[in-house]
């Protein structure tokens, strides 16, 4: 078998210490194939964003490991990290972070700035995303003025800009109606086809998740169920996953 894209072993989260510590995962182990689309669903507080920022190597887990592409993740720190982070993941999150007076191109070529790539170049790949994104007549405008459509979309623009091996997206349709949610859906699982963006989305809706190659269910910080979808390749479970 291939090396997972993102592998988690034994991952264990806690928050607070003493009488208020809290374990909000409690041993997730998960492999993750490159190019494929996987939900993480269950219940409020189940521990989803945990898991998620975990793996985008947000946030360090209290115990466990993390491997990127079979590379154990602890020794990346500083800089090293941040540069693995940003040149390997999007993010689309449902609270848009976006800078509400900067530019929508401004927006969009912040994690080129990132990368080191030159401003000529920067606008140049920022543009070619706002396009693919039909986003492009909107350049100049302040991300404050967008709809929430429009600033979904901007989002994805400047999560595909590095061309990200992985996208994560937490309840990307969260705050949309539901066409402007079907176009926003469609945009990340044409990314993850036809470009082979792997797709991790956290989301509440049964929907969504079942475009996905696999769902995940978390409950109380343990996966619970893994179920394949139908049309997708063999499943490759790990023990615990079948365990569980
Ligand atoms: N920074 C934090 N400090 C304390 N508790 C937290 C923190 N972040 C999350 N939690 C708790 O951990 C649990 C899981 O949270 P989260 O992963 O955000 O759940 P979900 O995304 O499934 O709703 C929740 O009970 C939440 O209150
Ligand atoms: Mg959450």
């Amino acid at each position: 078998m291939t090396t997972p894209i993102l592998s988690a072993r034994d991952v264990r989260k806690s928050y607070g210490r003493g009488a208020n510590k809290f374990d909000a995962l409690k041993g997730v182990s998960l492999d993750i194939r490159e190019g494929e689309s996987i939900a993480i669903i269950g219940k409020s507080g189940s521990g989803k964003s945990t898991l998620m920022h975990v793996l985008a190597l947000l946030d360090q887990p209290t115990s466990g490991t993390v491997e990127l592409a079979g590379h154990d993740t602890r020794s990346l720190t500083g800089t090293a990290l941040n540069r693995t982070r940003n040149k390997t993941f999007g993010f689309v999150f449902q609270q848009f972070f976006l800078t509400a007076n900067a530019s929508v191109l401004e927006n969009v070529m912040l994690p080129l700035k990132i990368a080191g790539v030159g401003r000529s170049e920067r606008k140049r790949r920022a543009l070619a995303a706002l396009e693919q994104l039909e986003l492009a007549d909107k350049a100049k405008n302040k991300a404050v003025n967008l709809s929430g459509g429009q600033k979904q979309r901007s989002v994805i623009a400047r999560a595909l800009v590095n061309t990200p091996r992985v996208i994560f997206a937490d309840e990307p349709t969260g705050n949309l109606d539901t066409a402007t949610g079907a176009v926003v859906e469609d945009i990340l699982f044409d990314l993850n086809r036809e470009h082979g963006i792997t797709l991790i989305i956290v989301t509440h809706d049964e929907e969504l998740a079942a475009r996905c190659d696999r769902r995940v269910h978390i409950r109380d910080g343990l996966i619970v169920d893994v179920v394949e979808a139908a049309t997708a390749t063999p499943a490759t479970a790990t023990a615990e996953e079948r365990a569980a």
